[in-house]
């Protein structure tokens, strides 16, 4: 991709608006925002974007860059896509793709192809809805409480009871790759007896597009229309395509993240027909597992959006065991949690239909404090009447102590599992500290300033960083090239000669070595002012001299003593002289 298209996007992309796509933003100061870091895990927001310099950078994890850096490690694409994404994001108009390399070109037709062949094979599905074949699957979606408007709105479908008429209508649109990297197909293969073609892989079940945040279709999951055996699972998922990947979805997440963040939270369900009906019931803001417990993906995904959460899975045993897991991760991961148990072993869909939206919002207003949950929860699996039954019951309920970040939280969770359980709460509180030892130790790094640059570093960093021809950077430019001993030895001088070396600097902190440096660099760059004065930069030299002459001053003390302790009076005699004149100059200027 042309350089010149990056440079013109990245004029006129606002990365605020960019990195608001993806986190939370606030106001932190005149031209900077903050957030909690997309990047690492945090309760408090080390996240920074600044508005005029237009970068980020976090100092929890250190992470920094631009706009594009920061869509690549988002979208886990490369630096061309994300030059192209930010440019569709601003409606900028593309040129003809680009790529580095032949693979990386074939990877991204195949996606695209990939894209376009899930698209067709929704809109598919939604006309074979329709279609006479479909009567039941109709009639099963109305039993349901499924309106046309549901049906439409999450583009429900049906996929024929037929081995060949998807695979017929598809075959002369696609190429074999695209057919069978789908996931949409299964192929018998040659070597097992089979004939080589492809099928279709969902047949004679009612298919719900699963989505992408961006609300682009990226698999299915497909309800079998019968009970029997013959039917095979009740839900049929696609397998993991190079557009899939099972735990990084949640279903729904593209209606639901604008509600989640008015809403400042998540409810989170296991099934899809939860999640469908409890969002045409106007509770937007609402998510599906998809029947499984938390992974870390799906929970970094959604901390883009929110840090609360109220969980309402399924009463059976299944949904306790997937709930409790669930909440582990996310209050590991800082999160708030609520837990919902609806009454009658309702799961929510059946819930809201059998007893009204109204019924179903006050169960959530009653949705109680994850740890009263998870002690309910501990004295029906254990109920604590004997020693040994409490004990059980402690040990069920310490893990999920440990991981509660805050020791506040720690400490109020164990009291009231100790008068819960009638258990000693000295007892209790013993076990929790020696548990404590197994918690996973705080390896965030610290923001390190052990380097420590000078003011006369950091000033020649920001001169550098300059436009071509502003004179503070001529200067500093021309000074150092005339005086490379000036800045040898520095604690910035690595970054001051990458700097020099460079012509143009578009991303500062692609120049940075390491971490810690990348840190100043981004304090620099948030603390100084815009403009910098030819004086300054004079300034800046002269304390450069007189700090190097400084230290020269004290290495001569240093060598001096270790030359008078051999009696070695000539050199002594030599270190002498250099010293005094020295000590001359620093005194007279
Ligand atoms: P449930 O069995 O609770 O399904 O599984 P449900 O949502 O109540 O289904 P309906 O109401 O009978 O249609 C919860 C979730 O587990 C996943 C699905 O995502 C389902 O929504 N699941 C379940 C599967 O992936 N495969 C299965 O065979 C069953
Ligand atoms: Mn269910």
């Amino acid at each position: 991709m042309a350089d010149g298209f990056a440079q013109s996007v990245k004029q006129q992309a606002d990365i605020v608006r960019i990195v608001g796509e993806y986190v939370r933003l606030t106001k932190g100061g005149a031209q900077s925002f903050k957030g909690l870091c997309p990047f690492h895990k945090e309760k408090t927001p080390s996240f920074n974007v600044q508005a005029v310099q237009q970068f980020y950078h976090c100092f929890g994890c250190g992470q920094s860059g631009d706009v594009f850096t920061f869509v690549q490690k988002m979208e886990n694409i490369s630096f061309p896509e994300a030059v192209r994404t930010v440019a569709q994001k601003c409606g900028i108009p593309l040129p003809k793709r680009e790529f580095s390399s032949p693979e990386e070109a074939q990877a991204s037709r195949l996606r695209s192809k990939l894209l376009e062949i899930h698209e067709q094979a929704c809109l598919y599905f939604e006309e074979q809805l329709q279609g006479p074949e479909a009567a039941r699957a109709r009639e099963y979606l109305t039993g349901r409480g499924l309106t046309a408007e549901a049906i439409t709105a999450f583009r429900i479908g049906y996929a024929p009871d037929s081995y060949s008429t998807m695979r017929d209508r598809f075959q002369s649109g696609f190429e074999e790759e695209v057919l069978r990297g789908s996931g949409l197909f299964s192929a018998k293969e040659q070597a097992e007896g089979g004939s080589g073609t492809m099928y279709a892989r969902f047949r004679k079940r009612i298919t719900f597009p699963i989505r992408n945040e961006a609300g682009r279709v990226i698999a299915f999951t497909a309800r079998a229309l019968d009970n029997d055996e013959k039917a095979g699972p009740k839900y049929l998922n696609s397998p993991e395509t190079p557009l899939y990947t099972k735990g990084h979805v949640l279903f729904n997440l593209d209606k639901a993240k604008q509600a989640i963040r008015q809403f400042e939270f998540a409810l989170l369900v296991e099934g899809q027909m939860d999640c469908i009906s409890v969002y045409m019931a106007g509770i937007t803001n609402v998510l599906a597992t998809s029947g499984t417990a938390f992974t870390e993906a799906q929970v970094r995904l959604l901390a883009r959006h929110t840090r609360q959460v109220v969980v309402n899975f399924d009463p059976d045993t299944a949904g306790a065991n997937a709930a409790e897991k669930s909440i582990a991760l996310l209050i590991e991961e800082g999160f708030s949690v609520k837990v919902v148990t609806l009454e009658g072993g309702l799961d929510p869909d059946r819930y809201v239909r059998e007893r009204g939206t109204p019924a179903y919002i006050a169960a959530l207003r009653g949705a109680r404090r994850h740890s009263d949950y998870l002690i309910e929860r501990a004295r029906t699996l254990f109920p604590p009447v004997t020693p040994d039954a409490k004990v059980k019951a402690l040990n069920f309920l310490l893990p999920h102590m440990q991981h509660i970040p805050s020791r506040i939280a720690r400490d109020e969770f164990a009291a009231d599992a100790a008068q819960k359980l009638s258990i000693d709460s000295a007892l209790l509180r013993q076990e929790l500290k020696q548990a404590a030892f197994a918690r996973r130790a705080d390896v965030r790094p610290k923001s390190s300033s052990a380097l420590g640059w000078s003011e006369a570093e950091k000033l020649l960093l920001r001169a550098l960083m300059l436009p071509a021809g502003q004179p503070a950077r001529e200067l500093a430019r021309q000074r150092m090239t005339e005086e490379p001993s000036l800045y040898e030895g520095l604690a910035a001088s690595a970054l001051l000669s990458a700097f020099l070396e460079a012509e143009t600097i578009s991303n500062p902190f692609d120049l940075a070595p390491d971490e810690s440096s990348r840190h100043l660099l981004a304090a620099v760059l948030m603390n100084g002012g815009q403009e910098i004065q030819t004086q300054q930069v004079e300034d800046a030299f002269h304390s450069l001299r007189h700090s190097r002459l400084e230290r020269r001053q004290r290495e001569l003390r240093r060598s001096l003593a270790e030359a008078e302790l051999r009696n070695d009076s000539a050199t002594v005699q030599e270190l002498m002289t250099e010293k005094m004149a020295l000590d001359r100059v620093l005194r007279d200027g």
